[in-house]
């Protein structure tokens, strides 16, 4: 009877719905992100130039002299997202199963009980723990080489540099966790819900599914459209694409690159 007056008496914590909005609002932050991302990403289906003029608007290629944008750019982006990618991996890792016997009963609930949201829950804690890993790569990498976004160069890393089987591993797991992540966050804070919440629910996974599938195909093509062009540049790893260089530079980059052929 004591100890339950002591824990009446005890003031709540507000402390976990703190951390449960930041979680909510850093991956909305990175699921918008990645929709992006994969729809500039996707411009190489389009081929090299469309990319090259995707990469040069986002590097504000057209305000720097040499035509080759602002790689610093890429750097502070990175380094947005990465703070954002590892505070959402904190905030969402004290959801996990943190012993074998927990994950066991968890995984058993998943059999047993034919729930769909529990199911997602679990495809976000596994997708979620794949991207810790998998998504650290790919950033480390962009942080490391900020002035390499470029069509030659970003299809040289997917073939030359083997990154393709990670980013087929990151693409499958970022558009399941992300548009999971979307969805969860319109049911629990109740956006877009209507009149007719059952109905509002049902358009919703409909809409999740359809955008699941959309950019799972854009993802795949877009791999495969580097590796087209990785292959093709195989023995010419590390050069530039020259293409959307302004009209102005165009000339002084073409000489060096011939006198660099030249000296061969
Ligand atoms: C600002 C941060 C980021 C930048 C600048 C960036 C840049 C790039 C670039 C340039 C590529 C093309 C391949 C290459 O050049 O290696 C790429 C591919 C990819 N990125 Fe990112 N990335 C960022 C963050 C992320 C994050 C946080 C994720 C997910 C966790 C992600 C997932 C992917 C995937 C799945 C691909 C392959 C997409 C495809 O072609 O289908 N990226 N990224």
């Amino acid at each position: 009877m004591e100890s339950y007056t002591i824990e009446s008496n005890k003031k709540k914590s507000r402390l976990p719905a703190r951390l449960d909005f930041a979680q909510s609002a850093t991956g909305l932050i990175l699921g918008l992100f990645i929709w992006m991302h994969l729809l500039f990403d996707g411009s190489i289906i389009f081929g090299k130039k469309a990319f090259s003029f995707v990469t040069g608007m986002l590097e504000l290629s057209f305000l720097s002299d040499t035509g080759h944008g602002y790689p610093i750019i890429v750097f502070f982006a990175v380094t947005l997202i990465s703070i954002l990618f590892v505070t959402h991996a904190l905030l969402g890792m004290r959801k996990f199963p943190n012993s074998y016997k927990q994950h066991r009963i968890m995984a058993d609930q998943v059999i047993m009980t034919d729930h769909m949201e529990t199911k997602l829950w679990y495809v976000q804690a596994i997708t979620g723990f794949i991207m810790f890993f998998a998504g650290s790569v790919h950033l480390y990498t962009m942080f490391a080489n900020p002035g390499s976004v470029d069509p030659y160069l970003s299809a040289d890393r997917v073939v030359s540099g083997n990154m393709w089987f990670l980013y087929l591993v990151l693409l499958v797991c970022v558009v399941l966790h992300a548009n999971i992540g979307l969805y969860r966050l319109c049911m629990k804070w109740g956006w877009f819900s209507g009149k007719d919440a059952r109905k509002s629910r049902l358009k919703l996974q409909m809409l999740r599914n359809r955008i699941i599938v959309f950019y799972l195909i854009i993802g795949v093509l877009g791999i495969l459209a580097f590796t087209i062009v990785g292959m093709g540049h195989r023995d010419k790893v590390g050069e530039r694409y020259l293409g959307q260089v302004t009209s102005s530079v165009m000339p002084q980059l073409v000489q060096t690159r011939y006198t660099v052929d030249s000296n061969e």
